[in-house]
């Protein structure tokens, strides 16, 4: 049975959800599962704007069936090249075979890649500002590179005012039958999945996003179609706000978030120690993570959102405690910055994990590390007064 739902009278969403998957890119844990959209526009041209990943391919297909209703499929455009969404191309010009693909040169040349097809039959090839043209309906073709594959572009429909954005303002978690923003409560139950979503995947390409949003600004559009997750059409500042901070790693609001790594409890005391004494002195928004047991992505997610943070970690084979070594490595390679942060260290004979520390930080942009650094030798026998009072001093 189809499971299609109209953008307007004649743009439709035929896209589905996966909620058996337990790792996106067999990285990212997804609780709450994924969706993958694809549209439809129906006009004087039929148009189909994106595929889906194979998972949810038999529900896609019988989507499109229905909203075709025995006319012919004339274009597919591909926005996005990433199996997740370009996994049924081939299906498609198998079932459609007189279908053109609208697309760009380095799209094809991916497609070369994964589907070993030398096939260039049937391919009109896109480039910034060219309009593909289906009736009442022109689709302008936007460069989106990087953002967060090298063949990115975005779509809009002049018409509708609708934007087809790829991966830009998409979340993680399915949708169960809402499929627009203003059928749920996205602050209190979507927000935290868009966080964790952008910065993970796209959070490293902060200068392309802007980009985008830049040549965006110029549009006059109503409508935001990502390829996961709900899709906007009212209250567009919102979102347009959280990319704005997120793309310039501005943080959303003031808190701390306190990081910490514990082989024994200890390290993990002198975090609870300092949340406490913040918490007493009035600091707002504190989050207490263990690093051994909050996937990464939770992590990455919580440091773009504050703007304080504090690491502590033992010091382990004279190294940083790996799960640390390893939060720090993703933070470098998320382009992670801007941020205040302090640091709490370990070691029985020979605490240099802050040091270690220190210097991977120092590798990152506009990073301000607080001297009041912790040394704690096995366990905390000290006031953390220094790093409380500064703190306290930057957030109350
Ligand atoms: Fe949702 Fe970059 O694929």
């Amino acid at each position: 049975m189809h499971c299609v739902r109209n953008l307007t009278e004649d743009t439709y969403w035929i896209g589905a959800s996966d909620r058996r998957l337990a790792l996106f890119e067999n990285i990212f844990p997804i609780p709450r599962g994924v969706s993958y959209n694809s549209y439809v526009i129906l006009d004087e041209k039929t148009v189909l704007l994106d595929t889906v990943d194979t998972a949810v391919s038999k529900q896609f297909f019988e989507n499109l069936a229905y909203v075709l209703d025995g006319r012919n499929l004339d274009y597919l455009v591909i926005n996005h090249m990433e199996p997740d969404h370009a996994s049924m191309i081939e299906e498609v010009r198998l079932r459609y075979p007189d279908v053109t693909l609208v697309t760009t040169s380095k799209t094809v040349q991916i497609m070369k890649q994964f589907f070993g097809s030398a096939d260039n039959d049937h391919v009109m090839l896109m480039k910034e500002g060219d309009v593909l043209s289906a009736g009442k309906h022109e689709l302008h073709f936007v460069a989106a590179p990087m953002v967060h594959w090298p063949e990115v572009t975005v779509a809009y429909d002049s018409c509708t005012k609708a934007l087809f954005s790829a991966d830009a303002f998409g979340t993680f978690g399915a949708l169960g039958g809402y499929i627009f923003n203003d059928e749920i409560d996205f602050d209190r139950d979507w927000l935290d999945d868009a966080r964790r979503y952008y910065t993970n995947i796209v959070g490293k390409y902060g200068v392309q996003v802007q980009n985008v949003l830049k040549k965006a600004d110029g549009l006059d559009i109503q409508m935001i179609c990502p390829l996961h997750g709900p899709v906007w059409r009212n209250n567009l500042g919102y979102i347009l706000d959280k990319y704005q901070k997120w793309s310039t790693y501005e943080p959303e609001e003031k808190g701390v978030v306190i990081a910490y790594a514990s082989m024994y409890g200890n390290t993990a005391n002198a975090a609870d120690v300092l949340a406490c004494r913040l918490a007493e002195a009035g600091v707002k928004n504190i989050r207490v993570y263990d690093v051994s047991n909050t996937h990464v992505s939770v992590l990455i997610s919580e440091i773009f959102h504050y703007s304080h943070l504090v690491l502590a970690a033992p010091t382990y084979n004279s190294g940083i405690y790996p799960i640390m070594a390893n939060l720090l490595e993703d933070m470098k390679a998320l382009n992670v910055q801007n941020r205040t942060v302090g640091i709490m260290e370990n070691g029985t004979w020979a605490a240099t994990s802050g040091k270690q520390m220190r210097a991977k930080l120092e590798e990152m942009k506009n990073m301000t590390i607080l001297d009041e650094k912790v040394t704690i030798k096995s366990a905390l026998w000290e006031e953390p007064s220094g790093l409380v009072k500064r703190l306290a001093e930057d957030l109350c």
